[in-house]
């Protein structure tokens, strides 16, 4: 019989061993570990919430409660390569964020929450992302886009980015 291959990587697992001294115990590392294997694969499966269970000697099922939780952690498939959120919150809102969300969307042939087919690019609404002076403004991976208008915001994210810690 063939053993079903690992989805976690030996890094991943010592990326979250490293973490375990900074919490009180392992349920803890729960939310660390999830953030660990997103930022590697940008999507979450079940199969790696098994192994994250395994890791932390937690029942899955209660892995994948604190999966479901956050809206941000997605599960069925990796999103794009840069993830932009675009903030829909009320500074941003009254500056053209609505617009900019649906521009973004048109531009790129997807609903909101939907990646390219190419799998460059998902966009998502986003609540406020702590930048107002700034509205409207995006998260693209880790780089926050400040007072974007549509063109900029196009052209913002066709450039190449690091991957999002
Ligand atoms: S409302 Fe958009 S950053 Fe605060």
């Amino acid at each position: 019989m063939i053993a079903p291959k690992r989805v976690l990587t030996d890094e991943m697992v010592a990326k979250i061993e490293a973490l375990a001294p900074r919490y009180p115990n392992r349920r803890a590392l729960t939310l660390p570990a999830l953030h660990i294997v997103n930022a590697e694969l940008r999507h979450v499966p079940l199969e790696a919430v098994v192994e994250i269970a395994q890791v932390l000697g937690l029942a899955p099922a209660e892995v994948q409660d604190t999966l479901t939780f956050y809206q941000f952690f997605h599960q069925e498939k990796p999103h794009g390569t840069v993830r932009a959120f675009v903030c829909r919150s009320v500074s941003c809102a009254l500056r053209g964020g609505d617009h900019l969300l649906e521009h973004l969307c048109k531009k790129n042939g997807v609903e909101p929450y939907g990646t390219t087919p190419d799998g460059s690019l998902t966009i998502e609404p986003a609540e406020c992302l702590g930048a107002c002076d700034f509205a409207p403004c995006i998260l693209a991976n880790d780089d926050l886009l400040k007072n974007m208008t549509p063109e900029a915001a196009e052209a913002e994210l066709k450039k190449p980015r690091a991957r999002a810690t």
